[in-house]
């Protein structure tokens, strides 16, 4: 599955069997990341999986048929409404987030605010928080909403960094992002140029 070919993937396993790091997976869909990290060893009650939508969850145990064999939490809330009730319970208790496929379904503003809001679940303190996931870039300059045509914002590096540059200084903090856009433009037109007209 995907996530396990993160480069970042061994630490991620290491840190959740060794020191007991809790793992958010924001956006989880059907739960599949947090299932393979179950799998390859990871304990499944320190995992735990946030989306918007219910039945994705629900369809998330019945394709894997696991409804009462895996014990990671399920919340479900909107991120894009920093005060939902419904995700508080998760605020101060994750060091790692993992967010794939969801930065790039918004515009620039509704990112920081999912950004700013995902930045709470983490541990007062902790100093190697972490935050790894994939989005669809743009190679060259940004894809704004305006270009985009759906009111996506894609990013090239700079301004990813940009953007946890300013969801980090709306508390103060800063961080250090390792982008690992380019092959995957690459695998991306690659696999456009073989499949298009
Ligand atoms: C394209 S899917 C990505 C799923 C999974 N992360 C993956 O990589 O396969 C986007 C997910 O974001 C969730 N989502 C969209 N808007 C959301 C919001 N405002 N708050 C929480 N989840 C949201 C959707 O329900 C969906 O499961």
């Amino acid at each position: 599955m995907y996530i396990a070919t993160q480069p970042l993937y061994p630490e991620l396993l290491d840190r959740a069997k060794n020191n007991n790091a809790v793992i958010l997976d924001c956006a989880c869909c059907l739960g599949q990341a947090l299932r393979q990290l179950a799998f390859d060893g990871a304990p499944a009650s320190n995992l735990i999986g946030l989306d918007l939508r219910p039945e994705f969850i629900d369809l998330g145990y019945e394709f894997f048929k696991d409804r009462d064999g895996f014990a990671a939490k399920f919340v479900t809330g909107d991120m894009l409404t920093p005060d939902d009730d419904s995700l508080r319970v998760l605020d101060g208790k994750v060091e790692i987030i993992h967010a794939a496929s969801f930065f790039h379904l918004f515009g620039w503003d509704d990112q920081v605010t999912v950004g700013a809001r995902m930045v709470r679940f983490f541990k007062e303190g902790i100093e190697d928080a972490t935050v790894l996931g994939r989005q669809v870039g743009h190679p060259g300059e940004p894809l704004s909403p305006e270009e985009h045509g759906e009111g996506r914002y894609h990013h090239n590096e700079r301004s990813m960094q940009n953007l946890w540059d300013v969801i980090g200084g709306k508390r103060g903090q800063s961080g250090r992002l390792v982008p690992r856009l380019r092959a995957m433009w690459r695998r991306w037109r690659g696999v456009r140029r073989r499949s298009g007209p």
